[in-house]
């Protein structure tokens, strides 16, 4: 029986060890089923923090509340990795999940297409910058990035690609390359990967502009056929800690581009759709050519998109014989169905604008507190602590006051607040006190 009430605005209710005995149970079937190296990096994890090696395992989750096995209550200040913006389990989005699984769960891709495929793309490409759009539709983020990098190669004929230190596109192979986040990920498979990508330096909120510009200004500078084909940028940085850069950046990017014929690709992935208190972060700013959007696109369910410019996307050419770019469940008729779903509960409860209102409250306080420095776009929000041993020690200790939140940055020295847009006050409030007691601050 789930303790969750109705709408998944309960505080914490933490009643056993965490985990308890239930949780131990499946972590050890997880331990003699999952591949050894995920198990490894958590117990490594775990030891840096000082604390017992066992996640706890989810059992159900409404709202911004997750239920684990054991029965105990937590407020989920990730969002299931920035997924659930709209709230886990929101009724209309299970609603129109369940609706379509009345009528239809699979199609034929882009051989026969589904009705609710067809009205996604068509609010998709509503949902950019431009006068006419089109849509790749894919399943994770990373193929959102592939697909805009593949778009960039046909349309510029040039396979280079600038990406940033502590950048974070996934991991498929096109994306890995450009992983600034950490080199760690890319170096088993780094005769594999795009050996035109460079990364440079990613600049911080101070530096100035011409500064921030400068080494991409520099990867300009050669033969035209040896400059990038494309730009890869995060309005700001996510998992790399939540790091924004100057003022203007963005803009300046697509002048460069522009003035060498490069495309500005946007990972909105993380930052989009309301998370940063805009549908689209980038576009407060500038226009890009191609914007990559997944995680809360889907409500839960895997859905993500890479948006482009229609004379961009007309680089595909006309069909001829096969698919250039397709998959077997793009465009999934479920999915679909919850996005569309996602999309309206966004623009229905203004969650871009209270993302915006509810963030600044959160960063106010958290900084009027002395909690540490505080950076913060709307419900994204970074807290530096120092270092890693000091973020995952208060992992722990919010875990076991009821607070579900991630480390970030490369040097895991950030602790990363990104709860669902519709959080309560009330658990906003519980989590910067259980913030001071866990940081001994009163
Ligand atoms: C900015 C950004 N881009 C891309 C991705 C990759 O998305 P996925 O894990 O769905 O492939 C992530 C995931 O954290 C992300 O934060």
């Amino acid at each position: 029986m789930s303790r969750l009430g109705p709408r998944g605005d309960l505080l914490p209710s933490v009643t056993t060890p965490v985990p308890g005995a239930r949780g131990r149970d499946w972590v050890d079937a997880l331990a003699r089923s999952e591949c050894p190296a995920f198990t490894a990096r958590r117990k490594r994890r775990a030891e840096a923090s000082g604390a017992p090696t066992d996640p706890i395992v989810w059992a159900s989750a409404l709202g911004a509340n997750v239920e684990d096995v054991d029965g105990n209550v937590f407020v989920d200040f990730t969002s299931g990795f920035g997924v659930a913006a709209v709230g886990h389990r929101h009724p209309l989005v299970v609603a129109a999940i369940t609706s379509q699984a009345n009528k239809l769960i699979h199609g034929l891709g882009d051989v026969y297409p589904s009705d609710v495929k067809i009205t996604l793309l068509e609010r998709l490409a509503a949902l950019g910058p431009w006068r006419e759009a089109r849509v790749i539709l894919g399943l994770s983020g990373s193929d959102a990035v592939e697909a805009a990098l593949k778009t960039a190669a046909l349309a510029t004929g040039r396979p280079g690609v600038i990406g940033f230190e502590g950048g974070y596109h996934g991991l498929a192979h096109g994306p890995l390359a450009l992983c600034g986040y950490s080199e760690g990920f890319r170096r088993p498979f780094a005769a594999q990967l795009n050996p035109h990508a460079r990364i440079l330096p990613w600049p911080t909120e101070a530096t100035a502009l011409e500064d921030a510009l400068g080494p991409v200004r520099e990867q300009f500078r050669g033969h035209p056929s040896e400059w990038p084909g494309a730009v890869l940028v995060e309005p700001v940085q996510g998992r790399g800690g939540v790091r924004i850069p100057p003022r203007g950046f963005l803009a300046g990017l697509r002048e460069l581009c522009t003035q060498h014929g490069a495309l500005l690709i946007a990972d909105e992935i993380l930052t989009g759709l309301g998370r940063c208190g805009a549908w689209l972060l980038s576009t407060r700013e500038t226009e890009p050519d191609l914007i990559c959007i997944g995680k809360a696109l889907g409500g839960g369910l895997p859905v993500s998109a890479c948006l482009g410019e229609a004379s961009v996307m007309a680089s595909w050419g006309a069909p001829e014989g096969e698919a250039l770019h397709t998959g077997t469940f793009f465009g999934h008729p479920l999915g679909a169905a919850a996005a569309l779903a996602v999309l309206g509960v966004l623009a229905d409860e203004d969650l871009a604008a209270i993302a915006s209102s509810r963030g600044e409250q959160l960063a106010t306080e958290l900084r009027s507190r002395g909690l540490g420095r505080v950076r913060a776009v709307g419900m994204l929000v970074g807290l530096e602590t120092g270092d890693a041993k000091r973020t995952l020690s208060l992992v722990r200790k919010l875990l076991e006051m009821g607070y579900l939140v991630l480390p970030a940055g490369a040097d895991a020295s950030v602790l990363q607040l990104v709860p669902p847009l519709n959080v309560s006050e009330q658990q906003v409030d519980g989590m910067i006190a259980a913030l001071g007691a866990a940081m001994g601050v009163p």
